[in-house]
């Protein structure tokens, strides 16, 4: 069947009707075709690309240039996937009018069909004033990689009666303000069950059990690719990174005994042209 990039009304009635929203990220022209050639209806180019794409130890250092270098190739390479692009650290805490600016560019130059920001009630007013200005939301609460160091780490969220009630009440925030959707990262299940329960918008959960309304990985974890560390949440669907090791093995092997390049992968000439090299 073709894609077709779904709507934000579309995302709000696939919850009703209990349909699962499918989310992964991508970073790059390359991985978003492949994205676009699976069923997957949305793209995150999530500012873990400071980890898994530039090498950094957190997502702190990503910068607006970084978010709308990477966002511009997915949108190329994915026509008809819905592309949110994340809000990287420092681009949202200093004034509504930055805010606004770093939203805007985010979807005029990058492309983007929407962005996400991390926080609850920190960030509702922020949240109001984007939405009614005219850009989609995505809100993202429970473990907030870019303020990881104040929660103590990346660690579970809403573990116990107060900040689960804490979590519930942020997301409620965050759809009053206008969100149209809310990633819930690290969270219980049975607290993530009851947000989703209590919201019309859809959850997207990261290590948030499967009673959430869709489910985003990180690209380069589900396909084996990253392996400095594996998040308990991670499925790996593949393990990529030891088949591309082999294949960059075996073509090192093949230069140095001089398999490679055979016939097939080289170009002849006309005999007379070559004898008139003689
Ligand atoms: O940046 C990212 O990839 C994210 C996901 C972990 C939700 O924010």
């Amino acid at each position: 069947m073709e894609k077709r990039k779904p709507s934000i009304p579309q995302f709000k009635a696939w919850k009703e009707q209990g349909r699962k929203i499918r989310m992964a990220t991508a970073y790059d022209f390359s991985f978003a075709s492949l994205v676009e050639r699976s069923p997957i209806e949305m793209i995150l180019v999530g500012d873990s690309l400071g980890m898994v794409m530039l090498g950094y130890d957190s997502t702190v250092p990503v910068t607006m240039e970084d978010m709308v270098h990477h966002t511009k190739p997915v949108v190329r390479g994915a026509a008809n996937t819905f592309i949110v692009a994340d809000m990287p650290f420092g681009s949202y805490n200093v004034s509504l009018s930055e805010t606004m600016r770093n939203a805007n560019r985010l979807m005029q130059e990058g492309g983007a069909d929407a962005i996400k920001l991390e926080g609850g009630e920190g960030v509702l007013d922020l949240v109001a004033a984007l939405t009614s200005g005219g850009v989609p939301v995505m809100g993202h609460i429970g473990l907030t990689p870019q303020t990881a160091s104040q929660l103590g780490g990346f660690k579970v969220q809403g573990k116990d009666a107060a900040a689960a009630q804490q979590l519930i009440e942020d997301a409620m925030g965050l759809e009053e303000a206008g969100a149209f959707a809310v990633v819930l990262e690290c969270v219980p299940a049975p607290v993530a069950k009851m947000i989703s329960e209590k919201l019309s918008i859809p959850t997207i959960g990261i290590g948030a059990g499967p009673d959430c309304d869709g489910q985003v990985l990180v690209i380069h974890d589900l396909l084996g690719i990253f392996d400095r560390f594996t998040p308990k949440f991670v499925k790996k669907y593949a393990t990529l990174n030891g088949t591309i090791i082999d294949a960059l093995s075996t073509y090192a092997k093949e230069v140095e005994d001089g398999t490679f390049p055979g016939p097939e992968h080289s170009f002849g000439m006309v005999e007379e042209e070559l004898q008139r090299l003689y």
